[in-house]
């Protein structure tokens, strides 16, 4: 997966270009170039590694003029490597593209290609369609850019310069995102919206089969197989730059996970009515019939979106008594799941634009489901292709490793779970009241728990050295320990384990000695004694126990080596709280390790391919 960018207009172009792919590192941070047209040839830079040591070569050496197109890449096809970096161009430089996707057929075309002389320079996919280019340009961008797609299998978002036209940047979607900024005398592309809206708040979301041309003066949509002109409707955002910014913290991470208080009550505002005594969703508009029919649900989702379905399983079960399955998308779409019209399936995706998430909504539509998305990003490829989609409202999520967009995804289940609830009759009017409450005090309670974070530091630095960690809950607390242990990992890189507190003793007891860290979820009342029981297991073996308890749960003390407060809610609510000390400690581990916290080794933020 990877980030692009393409200007053309007055300002300084290589500027905009990697102020541009700065905001895209997220995407893919392994390698990055490129390309502009001086007005007489197409000049390229690249570099593998980070925007700084383009950066560096540019400085040396700028690149002037007023178009051209970058990429900041997450190595697919080819190490990362400065050859293998984009833009890629057809050996006379006439043509140069940037791309995000796959090229399925890329191995067949290059045969074809070097059969009629061509030679490559990369391991990649991509640099295929530089030479097509070459091959098919007929003395007209359109028709080459038909003809090119023509010969692609896979999933592409492209930007292209060539010298042939120098006043014009085309653009072309499919199933990759790409959007298009129509600003004042200047134009651009960008794989997401953050790195256009310092130049423009007028977006246009291409959609999958269809192209732009972008000159200084205005941008024209076609649908690319016909070339027919399209009217779209242009997409202003309401959220700023400074959301998508630091805005005074260190790490995307620390302020995403400051920014839960404010995303949770974006998510529930509206949501309500004003006496707390339903829940409404005006975007479902599901008959009774339809509720009648299903008779189960399948969450399908992958990484933190997929803990936040474990979540959602519970609670829905709990509150509707409809069987709920949740299933990790890579593993769904290559089998024959049991999904037809009495399914409904609920994808769930922060960025929408996941691969395998996508490829499960089209299966489970292909099988007859009504899929609903909870996605967090308008106009992606999950939230178009869905039959409802459900927003969350956590606003651009940087840091790789998600936190207010799972919380979010969280609090989104539980709002349906009370509203498919309502429309069965499934629970009391006291405790629906009691639910929407507790629900709405969530955020504040997030809020103190944020305020005393300085208390969950200093545990980071009595793991930061351990080998492994392991995190223990039941009921409830074993879904968010899955979430705690992958957070841990992804960006402190200790190994770390969750589990069922109750299986321990069917394996990784084995694995228990002196001093190794277990971080013991212990919120769940009904399982709150066997709990103390695992604790007790592991304790027997010289674990480190760190107990996170609901305020005034003293009895833990005999149990436990140091102790976490969470303040108290409902049973079922309590994963939205007991997450934030679990994240809040991943932070810090890799702060004190010196990692890269917001953008983690191997790992990127969306992932658009398989
Ligand atoms: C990547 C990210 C994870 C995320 C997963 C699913 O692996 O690093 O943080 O949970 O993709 O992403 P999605 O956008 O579908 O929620």
């Amino acid at each position: 997966m990877c980030g692009i960018i393409g200007y053309i207009g007055e300002k300084d172009t290589q500027q905009v270009l990697t102020t541009g792919l700065r905001k895209l590192e997220y995407r893919g941070y392994d390698s990055v170039g490129i390309a502009v047209f001086n007005g007489e040839s197409v000049q390229v830079q690249k570099s593998k590694g980070r925007l700084e040591e383009l950066q560096q070569k540019l400085d040396q050496t700028p690149l002037l003029g007023s178009i051209g197109i970058g990429h900041t890449r997450w190595a697919t096809h080819g190490e990362p490597s400065n050859e293998n970096s984009h833009p890629h161009t057809d050996a006379n430089k006439e043509f140069a593209i940037v791309h995000n996707g796959i090229i399925e057929n890329y191995l067949e075309i290059k045969r074809e290609l070097i059969e009629e002389g061509y030679t490559f320079q990369s391991e990649t996919d991509s640099e295929v369609i530089s030479h097509l280019f070459s091959f098919f340009y007929n003395g007209d961008m359109v028709s080459t850019i038909q003809r090119v797609v023509k010969r692609l299998d896979g999933a592409y978002a492209l930007g292209v310069v060539s010298e042939h036209e120098p006043d014009r940047l085309y653009a072309v979607r499919e199933a990759s995102p790409l959007i298009i900024g129509a600003g004042e005398g200047e134009a651009l592309i960008s794989s997401d919206i953050p790195a256009v809206l310092e130049h423009t708040r007028d977006i246009y979301i291409l959609e999958d089969g269809e192209m732009a041309i972008l000159t200084k003066e205005d941008v024209t949509l076609l649908e690319t197989e016909t070339g027919i002109e399209l009217n779209r409707d242009l997409f202003r955002p309401d959220w700023d730059m400074e959301q998508a910014e630091k805005n005074g913290y260190d790490h995307f991470m620390l302020k995403e996970i400051h920014e839960q208080p404010t995303a949770l009550q974006k998510t529930m505002a509206g949501r309500f009515n004003k006496d707390k005594v339903s829940v409404e969703f005006d975007e479902l508009q599901w008959s009774d019939q339809q509720v009648k029919q299903w008779d189960k649900i399948t969450i399908v989702a992958c990484g933190t979106a997929y803990h936040a379905g474990l979540i959602g399983k519970h609670v829905i079960e709990e509150l509707t008594r409809i069987p709920v399955d949740v299933e990790v998308a890579s593993e769904f779409r290559y089998r024959r799941p049991i999904v037809n019209e009495k399914t409904l399936v609920i994808v769930v995706s922060q960025s929408g634009e996941t691969a395998d998430t996508l490829a499960a909504l089209r299966q489970s539509k292909h099988l007859g489901a009504h899929v609903l998305a909870i996605t967090n990003v308008v106009g992606s490829s999950i939230a178009r292709e869905a039959d409802e989609v459900i927003l969350t409202m956590a606003g651009p999520e940087i840091a790789v490793a998600s936190t207010k967009a799972y919380t979010t995804q969280v609090l989104t289940f539980y709002l349906l779970g009370i509203y498919l609830a309502d429309r069965k009759q499934t629970i009391s009017n006291d405790y629906h009241e009691q639910l929407l409450q507790s629900i709405a005090e969530i955020p504040n309670k997030i809020e103190e728990i944020l305020t005393h974070s300085n208390s969950i530091r200093w545990y980071s630095e009595s793991i930061k050295d351990a080998n492994s960690v392991f995190f223990i809950g039941r009921g409830l607390d074993y879904p968010v320990s899955l979430e705690g242990s992958l957070k841990l990992k992804e960006i402190s890189y200790i190994h770390s384990e969750a589990y069922a507190a109750g299986e321990l003793k069917h394996g990784t007891l084995a694995l228990i000695e002196e001093g190794t860290p277990i971080i013991a979820l212990i919120t769940q009342d009904e399982v709150s004694e066997k709990m103390l029981g695992n604790i007790k297991e592991v304790k027997a073996r010289g674990a480190q126990v760190l107990g996170v308890a609901g305020e005034g749960k003293m009895d833990i003390w005999e149990y436990v080596d140091e102790c976490c407060y969470i303040p108290n809610s409902l049973s079922i609510l309590t994963p939205l709280l007991t997450v934030i000390p679990l994240q809040l400690i991943s932070y810090y581990t890799s702060l004190a390790l010196g990692n890269d916290v917001d953008k983690p080794r191997n790992l990127a933020k969306s992932v658009t391919v398989e």
